[in-house]
């Protein structure tokens, strides 16, 4: 990343791709500060493939019998996370060029047992469905991750997996390193989830794939649903009904023989959110982003933004790889604050930090509530966005779970320094906030960008956002 973006030298995670060694990158700050840019955005940029659908690829691939040509995938540092522990666990994998890889699979239950501990950097997604597919195959495997996946709750995933048979050592809490022990003879489960987490539920699919019989998760609220469409997509039988209150059960037949299949890998929605708030705040801007994912368990942050008024047209609907896209235009203009229900969370779980950057420019009140989970991603984003917008002058409160901001009408005065704490939207969320406040606000390190969007600085330039390295 720290090349890619023209960033600083600093540890990288061990991903099994790097270009280039850690000593031949020139020392250089790894702040950055965004401004309010001269003239308003504008262009058209594709955005980079969704992170959930390549770590996804991967790893299906991996289990297929033949070759799986991914077109699109993601080369951020937690999807080339996952691809050097599918290569460590016995499959081919290979990038044969610009976003465009290779899967030898080995077939359900094919995973040989490496060699040494596999490093998952800051992957949360990598972390739980890697585990999922460990639980049910006879291997034992150590897991680590950097100082923010080592931090998180792996006992959610751990609790399940633990009824297939699967055996766990993991430091207090249930957080990384974790040594997994896969059951011999897998159970096939039935789980309710406790929190609507589409991690979870992807881990005890993949775990009832390499079990006998059939393995069901109940989500009372709707989670995002790619690992369904893709097991569906490489020949697994999987069955989806309407669960009682508006959640739904799925329901996966073990042991299928998954046959390689082509993946094109459509633009992250997640991703997209952050160009889009920049035109919408930057005045008088106007952005196309091309082929974004519009899956419907993905576009709360849409939802949100047309009841604050924003002007955001889906153009050139269509269904790509399985999955519907769209072009995005946003124009720029003023935004009303509005009360968003608990119940819209998983759809736009990674969105709340940059839309609470838009709220803080809005006009009014937003609540947003229901965020409990926020305090479990990749850093505390409840905590770090609130005590943020503090610091960048936005009038702002927790209460309970749920974040409010008052909105004037104008943007907060900025002139803060954020600490991104190894948390990449949490870094671009505040960029995004720099390029409309009065006096600009940096962050500390950008690196950690380079998880889900090793692009993102160029691409934000491309569209006319004023970006300046700082610090050390
Ligand atoms: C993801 C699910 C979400 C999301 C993460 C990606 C996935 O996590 O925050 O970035 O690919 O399944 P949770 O399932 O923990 O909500």
């Amino acid at each position: 990343m720290g090349r890619r973006a023209g960033l600083g030298k600093g540890p990288r995670p061990q991903t099994g791709y790097q270009a280039m060694p850690d000593d031949m990158i020139p020392d250089a700050p790894v702040g950055l500060a965004a401004s309010a840019p001269p003239r308003p955005l504008s262009g058209t940029v594709r955005i980079p493939g969704d992170k959930s659908i390549s770590h996804r690829s991967l790893m299906f691939g991996a289990h297929a019998v033949g070759r799986t040509e991914i077109d699109g995938l993601l080369e951020g540092e937690d999807v080339l996370a996952t691809a050097a522990a599918m290569r460590a666990l016995g499959a081919g994998v290979e990038r044969v060029g610009d976003r465009r890889w290779r899967v030898d699979g080995v077939g359900v239950g094919g995973l040989a047992e490496p060699g040494d501990m596999i490093d998952l950097g800051n992957s949360g997604t990598a972390a739980r469905l890697l585990l999922g597919i460990l639980a049910t195959h006879d291997l034992t495997v150590f897991v680590t991750g950097d100082g923010s996946l080592r931090t998180r709750p792996m006992n959610r995933v751990i609790d399940p997996l633990s009824r297939f048979g699967a055996r766990f050592v993991s430091r207090e809490g249930g957080r990384f390193p974790v040594a997994v022990t896969g059951a011999r003879e897998p159970v096939p489960q039935t789980y309710r989830l406790p929190v609507p987490s589409a991690q979870v539920k992807s881990a005890v699919l993949l775990a009832g794939l390499n079990t006998p019989g059939e393995t069901s998760v109940i989500e009372p609220e709707i989670t995002r649903d790619h690992t369904e469409r893709m097991l569906g997509h490489f020949g697994a039988t999987v069955r989806v009904a309407p669960y009682e209150g508006g959640g739904k059960i799925i329901t996966v037949v073990g042991q299928p023989e998954l046959v390689a299949a082509p993946i094109s890998v459509p633009g992250d929605p997640s991703s997209a959110a952050f160009p889009l708030i920049a035109a919408l705040l930057v005045p008088g801007s106007e952005v196309t982003l091309t082929g974004v994912g519009i899956n419907p368990s993905r576009t709360g942050l849409l939802e949100c933004l047309f009841e604050m008024g924003a002007d955001i047209t889906r153009l050139n609907q269509r269904v790509e790889g399985g999955e519907p896209v769209a072009d995005l235009r946003i124009r720029a203009g003023r935004l009303k604050g509005a009360d968003i229900p608990p119940g819209r969370a998983p759809s736009m779980i990674d969105e709340y930090p940059v839309l609470a950057m838009a709220a803080a420019c809005a006009e009014g009140r937003t609540r947003m509530r229901g965020l409990a989970e926020l305090r479990v991603k990749e850093s505390d984003r409840l905590t770090g966005t609130a005590e943020g917008l503090a610091a960048c002058g936005a009038r702002v409160a927790i209460e309970g779970d749920d974040l409010i901001v008052e909105g004037t009408g104008n943007p907060p005065q900025g002139g803060a320094t954020i600490q991104s704490r190894l948390d990449h939207r949490m870094a671009m969320a505040f960029l995004v906030l720099g390029l409309a406040t009065k006096a600009p606000v940096a962050i500390d390190d950008a690196r950690t960008i380079a998880s889900s969007f090793p692009d993102f600085v160029p691409l934000m330039r491309t569209l006319g956002a004023e970006f300046r390295a700082v610090g050390h």
